[in-house]
């Protein structure tokens, strides 16, 4: 199939990228690197061995986005990853998120309308579900008031794209992701924070290799089995191959509604410091941190539920805990060699 894949630079739309070749489809990417490389594009040629097309302009200019359907109303599908996703920044600029986030769902969903484009993949999250009220959490429970704006573009991203795929030729499946971390394999991708990494993972291995001084345990006296918070970590190849499962599934027309809704995570649940513990056994470092006052707005504990993903997808997370924290130590020690 030709497929697009928007955000295609980044973390989670690169692993995507390398799988969808791995399986023969021939990919166009759209980014308009304001959070990644265009070096990505040469790794990605290394690892499979095939160059994706690549066009660099924003999603929010309509004209552009307009002409490049044009050019391509041959797509069979579209995989939508491009969005700005830092959930403190949308809170101190807002307009930016929304913005960026609605106006480029909007190009996107006119083009599909105006060539009849059959399946769309949305890069959705588990903060649609906020603080869940039963754990695991599935895809039929009830979606809560966002704690940010960044959460809030997604949900209402979910909501245009099932009011726009009512009265459409296209069928769309949303995957609602829990933590993406680690690497790939071969260690020429991954995640690339841009500054003090936010999220916990690259925070990990900077302070392992040296770049931080100590990781702070944002809070130790939750309502959990050791007192920190717990999520679904899913390794990011193991979330990009649900991608293609989903396109699959729409190719194959076994969409059972015109939209879905899957969780794509492990179904368990590791605290902070289980995280800690696995990353020294992986990697026999110790690591050096503290206990630290909690950090606004984070939820307390959230995993999912799989089933649904499982059995309709025919997809299931394969990497373990240990394997996901030695990926993401390779990673590491691959960067500080460039
Ligand atoms: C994980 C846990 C922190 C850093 C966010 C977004 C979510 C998705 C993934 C986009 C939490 C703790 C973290 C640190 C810590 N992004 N932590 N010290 O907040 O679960 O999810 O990223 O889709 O939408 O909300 O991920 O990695 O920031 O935090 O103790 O230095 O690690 O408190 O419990 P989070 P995270």
């Amino acid at each position: 199939m030709k497929i697009l894949v928007t955000g295609g630079t980044g973390y989670i739309g690169s692993h995507t990228v390398v799988e969808l070749q791995n399986r023969g489809h021939e990919v166009i990417i759209i980014d308009n690197l304001s959070n990644s490389y265009s070096t990505v594009v040469d790794q990605i040629e290394k690892i499979t061995g095939k160059r994706p097309v690549f066009e660099v302009f924003d999603l929010t200019d309509k004209a552009k986005t307009a002409a490049f359907f044009q050019q391509n109303s041959d797509l069979d599908g579209i995989i939508h990853f491009a969005a700005y996703k830092a959930v403190g920044e949308s809170v101190e600029k807002p307009l930016k998120y929304y913005r960026n986030n609605l106006e480029s769902l909007l190009n996107i969903l006119d083009g599909m309308q105006e060539y009849k484009i059959p399946s769309l993949v949305f890069s959705s999250s588990c903060t649609v579900y906020g603080e869940p009220d039963e754990l695991p959490v599935s895809e039929a429970a009830p979606i809560k008031p966002a704690t940010s704006p960044y959460g809030n573009t997604k949900q209402i991203s979910e909501e245009i794209i099932r009011d726009t795929a009512a009265n459409s030729s296209f069928n769309a499946i949303l995957l609602r992701y829990f933590n993406p971390i680690g690497a790939h394999e071969s260690a020429l991708i991954g995640e690339l924070p841009i500054g003090v990494p936010n999220n916990l993972i690259p925070y990990i291995t900077q302070t392992a290799a040296g770049i931080r001084e100590q990781l702070s345990v944002f809070g130790d006296d939750y309502d959990t089995p050791d007192g920190t918070a717990i999520r679904d970590y899913i390794h990011v190849t193991d979330l990009a191959k649900a991608h293609i499962a989903a396109l699959e599934r729409m190719a194959h027309k076994k969409s059972k509604e015109k939209v879905e809704a899957f969780n794509v995570g492990t179904g368990n649940g590791y605290s902070v410091l289980e995280v800690i513990r696995a990353f020294e056994k992986s990697t026999g470092e110790k690591l050096n941190y503290k206990i630290a006052p909690r950090r606004a707005g984070d939820v307390e504990k959230v995993w999912s539920e799989t089933t649904l993903a499982n059995n309709e997808l025919g997809w299931k997370a394969e990497k373990n805990i240990e394997e996901m924290m030695a990926s993401a130590w390779k990673w590491q020690l691959a960067l500080e060699k460039k």
